[in-house]
């Protein structure tokens, strides 16, 4: 049987995504515009949990701060969402749709540009406090060249540092108390984008003045594009502390960012994501407790009756993983085969408790009497918990 979705799943979806009118490179919109107060509606109905968005997907771009349109559209979200009791745990900034981004927000080589970029986001950060948004996206689409010599690198990155200290500071002292989520991408829209993976944000963040409430969100697709494995770039993040948030997607290899509902493209991959967000380390270690949003894009062949039906599918197909992940975990012969393959024996210290560098160099055990041998010629039984893996996922088990 499908599983159904619950507010308890903690599901989100961007309201560019079933907003989205399926306007692409080469042709204009197959679907009419989505109400922001009807996405709430709709997405409650369907068991979501909550609604994000960029400033421009709610409030038309270029509508001044004090607009009485602005203050309606605003007052209608808050009342749809008191109504059905939808959060707004995330919200993020568009710095990539109006031609002023051409060059980038954060990082465009004129300065004028930058100065506005950052005067956008406190402004659309007020209004993520006031809805209670705890996480802020950065997504530097834009931030980046197809020309080498026209971008210096590392002047971009000192204004991309100077730009998110910036705003940080604004963020403690308005006490809005946020953290801050940067989402990498390898390209598209700039040939090149900085910051392009995980690896990258997670170094950049380090630089950063207040680096502990910076962290970063991983989308699939975007990994998957630079032909990264997720699964391991998100445990990296839990590892140092810094999953923030996520956008769950799926793609076909390294292509154009197909935004394609959670798990279409690499099944076995979105399996093993799901297996960790879900049961966590074999080994213990940080786990996610923040929302499973989906950033995807409903197809273009599709009515509103599809991208509703496809909204459904990134959280039924979640769920169906979850279950499987858990009669994978709970399995004696797969609990059997992880012991056979040694996985739990690797949050073993390599070296004994105090046992410092002269000890091992004393424990003949470790190499001159070590059978070398032995260990060249044994298997590690992967093959197995793989055979075993593919059962579950398929559910023949
Ligand atoms: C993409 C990106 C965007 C961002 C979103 C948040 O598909 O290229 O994922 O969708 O997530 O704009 O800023
Ligand atoms: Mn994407
Ligand atoms: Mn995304």
């Amino acid at each position: 049987m499908t599983p159904r979705p619950t507010r308890e799943d903690k599901f989100s979806f961007g309201l560019w995504t079933v907003g989205w009118q399926a306007r692409d490179l080469f042709g204009e919109a197959t679907r009419p515009v989505l109400a922001a107060v009807e996405a709430v509606h709709k997405l409650a109905e369907i068991g979501a949990y909550g609604i994000t968005f960029h400033d421009d997907d709610l409030i038309p771009p270029g509508s001044s701060s004090s607009s009485s349109e602005r203050q309606r559209i605003i007052e209608e979200f808050k009342a749809a969402l008191a109504e059905t009791g939808l959060e707004v745990p995330m919200v993020t900034t568009n710095l990539f749709g109006d031609p002023v981004f051409k060059d980038g927000g954060f990082t465009s080589n004129d300065r004028s540009v930058r100065r506005y970029a950052v005067r956008k986001v406190m402004r659309n950060m007020d209004l993520a406090a006031e809805l209670g948004a705890q996480i802020y996206v950065f997504w530097g689409g834009r931030e980046g060249s197809e020309v080498d010599f026209a971008k210096d690198v590392r002047a971009a990155l000192d204004r991309y540092r100077e730009a998110i200290d910036l705003l940080a500071q604004y963020s403690i002292d308005r006490g809005y108390g946020m953290r801050f989520a940067i989402e990498p991408k390898p390209n598209e829209p700039r040939g090149d984008i900085l910051l392009p993976s995980i690896g990258h944000a997670l170094a950049f963040i380090n630089q950063l003045e207040h680096k502990d409430m910076v962290g970063i969100n991983p989308e699939t697709g975007h990994e998957q594009m630079a032909t990264l494995n997720y699964t391991h770039g998100i445990a990296q993040a839990l590892w140092e502390g810094k999953l923030f948030h996520i956008d769950l997607n799926g793609q076909k290899g390294p292509r154009y960012d197909q935004d394609q509902v959670f798990g279409y493209g690499d099944l076995i991959q979105a399996f093993s994501t799901v297996d960790l967000l879900e049961n966590g380390a074999p080994g213990g270690g940080p786990v996610y407790d923040g929302d499973r949003h989906f950033d995807y894009k409903p197809l273009r062949t599709e009515d509103m009756d599809g991208v509703w039906a496809s909204a459904r599918a990134n959280m039924e197909l979640y769920l169906t993983l979850r279950e499987r992940a858990r009669a994978f975990r709970a399995d004696p012969e797969v609990q059997e085969a992880l012991t056979a393959a040694g996985v739990a024996e690797l949050s073993r210290p390599t070296l004994d408790e105090g046992e410092t560098h002269e000890k091992l160099m004393s424990d003949r055990g470790a190499f001159e009497d070590y059978d070398v041998e032995a260990a060249r010629t044994k298997g590690y039984g992967f093959a197995e918990l793989q055979r075993l893996a593919m059962e579950h996922l398929l559910a023949v088990r």
